[in-house]
């Protein structure tokens, strides 16, 4: 198959091509504007709010399937320009779409559709984000799940950890590096997700975009799949975890409340995924905990 992933220079792009390059895939990577080369494939910037320069580029790529990974991510970004967060990421997952015609096409998403009022969230549950990120990712589902012409599925995946594969520091990239300088470094310790590895993540989306199961071809929620790990962790935890794992001292970190937080929109309290379904499907796809995790993506103590 020709696999086209966008968002191809981010966190989670980045461990798709490195799962891709040993496979029998052949794989086309976009970005936003990163220009270079990761993993043997060379990356090519494409302005998802350029319309003609998508479908100029999409007619180039000819791919047999869509991983659409690329997003405006940060959630403060989101906030502070709204109307770019909806345009990157719901109207170009919508152009894309109608691109993709005939083909798989998987639309990466996010826990932070949910409200977090109650956890442990199935596919069928009313997604009410609280954000304007969580709002736009949830924008460019009902298109996705509904599409007749695209074999089209919505992926939602809980937080995502490991270490960066493109030199842009990550949550822990900058956890290891304040846990090893004993820098002080406040986390959450009442906000829940089920952390998945990054490495873990592409494997389970490039698994879901090649094969051929069901979803694909069922309507509405059943186009949903929840990807998430197995253990449900606070930030605090996460932290107390990797130090851990790398074997650092945990004395630096602080337990903050996401309730005492002066942010300018409210945190969800409880965004796990229950994962029941994919694992019913998959039940083949690696779900580690965080430690074996971190372990598998090679980032133990050094
Ligand atoms: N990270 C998590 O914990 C997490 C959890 C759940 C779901 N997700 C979802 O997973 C996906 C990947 O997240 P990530 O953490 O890998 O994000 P990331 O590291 O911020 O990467 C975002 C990617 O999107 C590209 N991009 C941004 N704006 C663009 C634009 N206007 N046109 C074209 N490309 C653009 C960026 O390109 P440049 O590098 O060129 O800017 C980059 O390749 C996203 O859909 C996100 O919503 C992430």
């Amino acid at each position: 198959m020709r696999i086209l992933i966008t968002g191809a220079s981010g966190n989670l792009g980045a461990y798709l091509l490195r799962h891709f390059r040993s496979s029998e895939h052949e794989v086309v990577a976009w970005s936003g504007g990163w220009r270079g080369e990761l993993f043997g494939v060379g990356v090519e910037p494409v302005e998802l709010t350029d319309a003609r320069a998508v479908a100029r580029a999409f007619d180039r790529a000819t791919p047999d399937a869509v991983i659409h990974a690329a997003a405006v991510s940060a959630i403060d970004a989101c906030h502070g320009n709204p109307e770019r967060a909806m345009a990157v990421n719901a109207s170009a997952a919508g152009w894309l779409l109608t691109l993709a015609a005939g083909r798989r096409f998987v639309q990466v998403s996010t826990d932070l559709v949910f409200s977090g009022d109650k956890g442990d969230y199935r596919e069928s549950e009313q997604a009410e984000p609280l954000s304007v990120y969580g709002r736009s990712k949830r924008a460019a589902e009902p298109a996705v799940t509904a599409c007749w012409f695209a074999q089209s599925l919505v992926v939602r995946l809980g937080l995502l950890y490991g270490p960066s594969l493109t030199g842009r520091p990550n949550f822990f990239d900058r956890t290891v590096l304040a846990l090893a300088a004993g820098r002080p470094l406040t986390l959450f310790d009442d906000e829940w997700r089920n952390p998945l590895g990054l490495a873990a993540a592409a494997a389970a989306l490039a698994g879901i975009a090649t094969s051929d199961f069901v979803p694909f071809r069922e309507i509405h929620h059943a186009r949903i799949l929840h990807v998430a790990g197995p253990e449900r962790l606070s930030r605090y935890e996460l932290g107390c975890r990797i130090a851990a794992v790398r074997g650092l001292p945990t004395g630096s970190l602080v337990r903050g409340s996401r309730v005492d937080h002066l942010a300018p929109e409210p945190r969800p309290r409880d965004t796990t995924l229950n994962c029941s379904r994919w694992r019913q499907l998959f039940p083949h796809h690696d779900w580690p905990s965080v430690e074996a995790g971190l372990e598998a993506m090679g980032a133990g103590r050094p």
